[in-house]
């Protein structure tokens, strides 16, 4: 059977050299193996966003939003910078609103010992504001340099492919409630 629920991938750090690639690659591997998903990456270190709100949406804002717009789940890859998360995750996350709401999004996050965890608190806050659903469970990596090896595989993958699982079955359950009480009744309605 093919995916039937379209969920946006979303790589939460620019940085050069950043780690995000390794974590986002591991998390599409994992989404790719879902029979339910069908995945857009949106990487916004390639997408030539504005980097400061403007009164009208660049054609790249305009774009992504048609992309964010689509998905009916999004999964957030994020590291810990100073105990949140990065500021162009922030930007990209402000640049829409109705994109997100009731809808689910589930969170990947990485960094030292927090494992990310303590910008995923931030997320789930930034999120409710949005009326969007964060998904409890999340797969988080500590010290997340020590975990990959230099190809980019977890080298004790089990436990953070189970928390995948768990997470995605829980994803893929509100993706598709949610999206046939938008279509029963449009959020906008409730929210107007
Ligand atoms: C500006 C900055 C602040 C950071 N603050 C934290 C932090 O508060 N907690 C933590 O666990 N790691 C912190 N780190 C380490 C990052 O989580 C780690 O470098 C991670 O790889 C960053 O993601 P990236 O490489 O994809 O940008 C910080 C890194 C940077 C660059």
């Amino acid at each position: 059977m093919s995916p039937t629920l379209p969920l946006a991938l979303i790589y939460g750090s620019t940085r050069e050299r950043r780690f995000c690639d390794i974590v986002s690659r591991w998390t599409k591997t994992q989404l790719d193996r879902h029979p339910d998903f069908a995945t857009d990456v949106i990487d916004p270190a390639v997408l030539h966003l504005p980097d400061r709100h403007a009164d009208e949406p660049s054609p790249a804002l305009v774009a992504l939003g048609r992309r964010l717009g689509r998905a009916d789940a999004f999964v957030v890859v994020t590291p810990e910078y100073n105990h949140g998360y990065p500021a162009a995750l922030k930007f990209l996350i402000d640049s829409f609103s109705a994109e997100w709401r009731a809808k689910p999004v589930a969170f990947v996050s990485y960094g030292g010992v927090s494992g990310g965890l303590r910008a995923v608190e931030q997320l789930r806050l930034v999120f409710a504001e949005l009326h969007a659903v964060a998904i409890r469970d999340s797969v988080s990596f500590a010290n997340a340099w020590e975990q990959f090896d230099a190809s980019g595989r977890l080298t004790n993958g089990r436990a953070a492919e189970q928390a995948m699982a768990r997470m995605l079955a829980s994803l893929a359950w509100w993706a598709t409630a949610l999206r046939a009480a938008r279509k029963a009744r449009p959020y906008e309605e409730v929210v107007a």
